[in-house]
């Protein structure tokens, strides 16, 4: 119960990493906000924190708008009280480059909206109410695809690169208001976001041909993670946990790789 009474919002907790980290702060006693542009996911993840004995509310938000944010950030202060975790997970795959002139102008603008702008959004929407109160924890899903040089999906890896930058810039500006800014990077989770990145690498590239979409992804497992093992949600919770609880209160403006070894 290191988060007994906090309150934190989970962007597309909907589905996928964002749910493991909101079950894993619910497990830990914290209420939930889960805003999701997809509002029937976000409502039923809810229920299952609330089945946990928490409170919580989905809502729908595009993370893109920051006017869906301030109104997000709003209705979850009437209806929970407070806010004191932000763990900014919404993110979306960007077409396959591969080369990276496949890759068109509106793929590079769809990457780096719902990537790395809304993180920007959000961490401006959340900084006064986090520096009035000298606390606060924001946390920044980043990826693996940040540091490597991604040639499946180059706009995905400049955008995360560019999240981890921005986790630094801001966790320098809040530092002197006691407020904490990481990030985590996820390894590879066979969430809907590497379902459909698999297919589509089986459908198109000639060294998978004739692979489902498991094996395509089973295959980058073993390619590139030296503990041979993928990753799950809750792997991804429980570092959000940490970063979350008392215990890390000195950390800020770090990178946490949750990846089984993969950049190392
Ligand atoms: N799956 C992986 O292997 C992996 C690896 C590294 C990093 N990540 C990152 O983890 C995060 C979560 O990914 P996931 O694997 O759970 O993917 P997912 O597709 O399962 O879930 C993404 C969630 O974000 C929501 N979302 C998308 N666009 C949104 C928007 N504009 N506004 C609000 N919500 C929006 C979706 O509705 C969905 O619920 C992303 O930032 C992704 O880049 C994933």
């Amino acid at each position: 119960m290191r988060l007994a009474g906090k309150v934190a919002v989970v962007t597309g907790g909907g589905s996928g990493i964002g749910r493991g980290i909101a079950l894993c702060l619910a497990r830990e006693g914290a209420n939930l906000a889960i805003p999701d542009l997809q509002e029937a996911s976000a409502a039923s993840v809810a229920q299952e924190v609330r089945a946990l004995g928490r409170a919580a509310i989905g809502l729908r938000c595009d993370v893109t708008r920051e006017a869906d944010i301030r109104a997000s950030l709003d209705r979850i202060r009437t209806d929970l009280g407070r806010i004191d975790i932000v763990v900014n997970n919404a993110g979306i795959a960007s077409p396959p480059g591969m080369p990276f002139t496949r890759n068109t102008e509106e793929d590079w603008d769809q990457a780096f909206d719902v990537n790395v702008k809304s993180v920007f959004l959000m961490c401006k929407a959340i900084a006064p109410d986090f520096i009035e109160r000298r606390a606060g924890r924001i946390i920044n899903i980043a990826s693996i695809a940040g540091p490597l040089a991604s040639l499946t999906m180059p706009p995905y890896s400049v955008a995360k690169g560019g999240v981890i930058i921005l986790t630094r810039i801001v966790a320098k500006e809040l530092a002197p208001h006691g407020v904490t800014v990481n990030a985590i990077c996820p390894g590879i989770l066979w969430t809907g976001f590497w379902r459909d990145l698999a297919q589509d690498i089986a459908e198109n590239n000639p060294a998978f041909r004739g692979m489902t979409a498991r094996q395509v992804f089973e295959k980058r497992v073993a390619q590139i993670v030296p503990m041979g093992c993928e990753q799950t949600p809750e792997d991804i919770g429980w570092a959000a946990v940490f970063l979350a609880s008392d215990e890390a209160r000195c950390i800020t403006g770090q990178s946490l790789f949750v990846d089984g070894g993969a950049v190392m």
